[in-house]
């Protein structure tokens, strides 16, 4: 009887001590409509982002989570507490920092124009005066498109969604950023990329101000993969031509 009271007695405090030491599962918010950063494959979300989260966590020694939703809807859901994390091709603006914090920045790009290819006549942001534009809502490309005159800005929550639309003419250009842009020029045929008009953009990691602790664990995870070649073979599989 002794035996089996301790028995009891052990199970409770072996039990109660796993609850309280549950660990936490961050959650990390994307929108998986920019390869080969974030897209989907079947129901799988998959991409450079995708990977580099496992890799940091993995070092940082926390568990995730991958939460798919809009792009502008990134940010509030983070404020809200709905994730913990923003890995998303997120620019590191001047703008977003003053309510978020952001790691070191893991990705360095900028924007572009897609156009058609027999559109000689767009050659910088100035030419798309007067234009039918795509961009993606509440993107660095937005607002960069939403700033020009007299433009007829046409915002999406898919990229893929304007490229169609640029192909079927029912708009002039697209701006997007360099990599996804380029991703789909090479899948579409009828579509070119207009380089070298935008300032470099720097994309990062995205988290609450207050957590402090956790933006260090993310750096020093960064560090280290950078350091034992980690993060190397992760670029060179994406983007080694
Ligand atoms: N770099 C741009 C920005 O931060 C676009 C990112 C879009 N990312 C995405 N997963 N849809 O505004």
């Amino acid at each position: 009887m002794k035996k089996i009271l301790t028995l009891v007695i052990l199970a409770t405090i072996f039990l109660v001590g796993c609850g309280g030491n549950k660990e936490k599962t961050y959650v990390v918010g994307t929108n998986a409509e920019f390869p080969p950063f974030e897209y989907r494959e079947g129901d799988k979300i998959i991409g450079f982002d995708i990977e580099l989260i496992e890799l940091l966590t993995k070092e940082a020694g926390i568990k995730y989570e991958v939460k798919d939703m809009s792009f502008d809807g990134l940010l509030p859901a983070l404020q809200t507490k709905k994730i913990d994390l923003v890995v998303s091709g997120m620019t590191a603006t001047e703008e977003r920092k003053k309510s978020v914090n952001f790691t070191k920045s893991y990705y360095s790009t900028s924007q572009v124009i897609i156009v058609r290819e027999n559109q000689n006549n767009i050659k910088s942001f100035d030419d798309l005066v007067g234009k039918k534009v795509g961009a993606m809502i509440g993107t660095t490309g937005d607002l960069i498109v939403s700033d020009i005159k007299d433009v007829n800005v046409k915002k999406y929550n898919a990229s893929y969604a304007a490229i169609l639309d640029l192909k079927a003419d029912k708009i002039d250009a697209v701006v997007l950023d360099s990599e996804p842009a380029k991703n789909y020029v090479k899948q579409n045929k009828g579509i070119k990329v207009i380089e070298g008009v935008s300032v470099t953009e720097e994309y990062a990691i995205a988290l609450r101000k207050e957590d402090k602790e956790l933006l260090e664990k993310l750096n020093k995870a960064f560090e280290t993969i950078k350091a034992n070649g980690e993060y190397k073979k992760l670029y060179d599989k994406y983007f080694s031509k």
